[in-house]
């Protein structure tokens, strides 16, 4: 199994970059997780009290059952994805059925801070995009997309989002291998992170 861990900020494209990688792929060889799943369930907290928790600090994600899924994974076991929801801030009932494949592609902003995980990636992306295309794209996203509104997520973005990126994001940049620039140029840096696929698949 080749392990790609790909990380870099809020806004910064990784899904995209996701996409242009699976789709060289055939559907069958690969597999996705992604650490939003992972958050720490907090169904002993109320809704208020969920607002208030920092999703940008690593300590917001259960990096242990994570961990323990890739293990798994990579030794052939089909785990059971959590669902999340953006939504009530907590973990849902339902799972994602994840079997094992040939290329298991990892996701999530935080996802280079912590050092066992980071020892099970073959390859370490770091999608790049300047704050301020970031900060769009997640206002744009969350208002869309996750039920918040424009003074929510510029709060959070002032409070949380840009002083943790700070901290703990834009810092792992130094263990990626390849850093892809997230705008329409990055065709290169994609046909350079399939051609190390294929390289390593063969
Ligand atoms: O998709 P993306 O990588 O941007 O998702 C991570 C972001 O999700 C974090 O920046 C975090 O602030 C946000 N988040 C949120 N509400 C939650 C959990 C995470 O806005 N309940």
């Amino acid at each position: 199994m080749l392990v790609i861990g790909i990380a870099g900020g809020t806004g910064s494209g990784k899904t995209t970059v996701v996409h242009q990688i699976m789709n060289e792929l055939p559907a069958t060889e690969v597999g996705i997780i992604s650490q939003d799943s992972y958050y720490k369930e907090t169904h002993h907290l109320n809704y208020e009290e969920r607002t208030k928790i920092n999703f940008d600090h690593p300590r917001a994600i259960d990096f242990e059952l994570l961990v323990k899924h890739l293990k798994a994974l990579k030794e052939g076991k089909t785990i059971e994805q959590p669902v999340y929801s953006f939504v009530t801030h907590d973990r849902t009932d339902d799972k994602i059925i994840t079997h094992p494949q040939k290329v298991m592609i990892v996701e999530g902003i935080l996802i280079l801070t912590n050092p066992e995980l980071r020892d099970m990636f073959d390859i370490k992306i770091f999608v790049h995009a300047d704050s301020d295309e970031r900060l769009i794209r997640r206002l744009k996203r969350d208002i869309a997309e996750r039920g918040r509104d424009m003074e929510e997520v510029l709060n959070r973005y002032q409070n949380t989002l840009k002083p943790m990126h700070e901290q703990f994001i834009e810092p792992t940049k130094s263990f990626a291998d390849i850093i892809i620039p997230n705008d329409k140029y990055n065709t290169v840096a994609i046909d350079v992170v399939r051609a190390v696929i294929n390289q390593r698949l063969n």
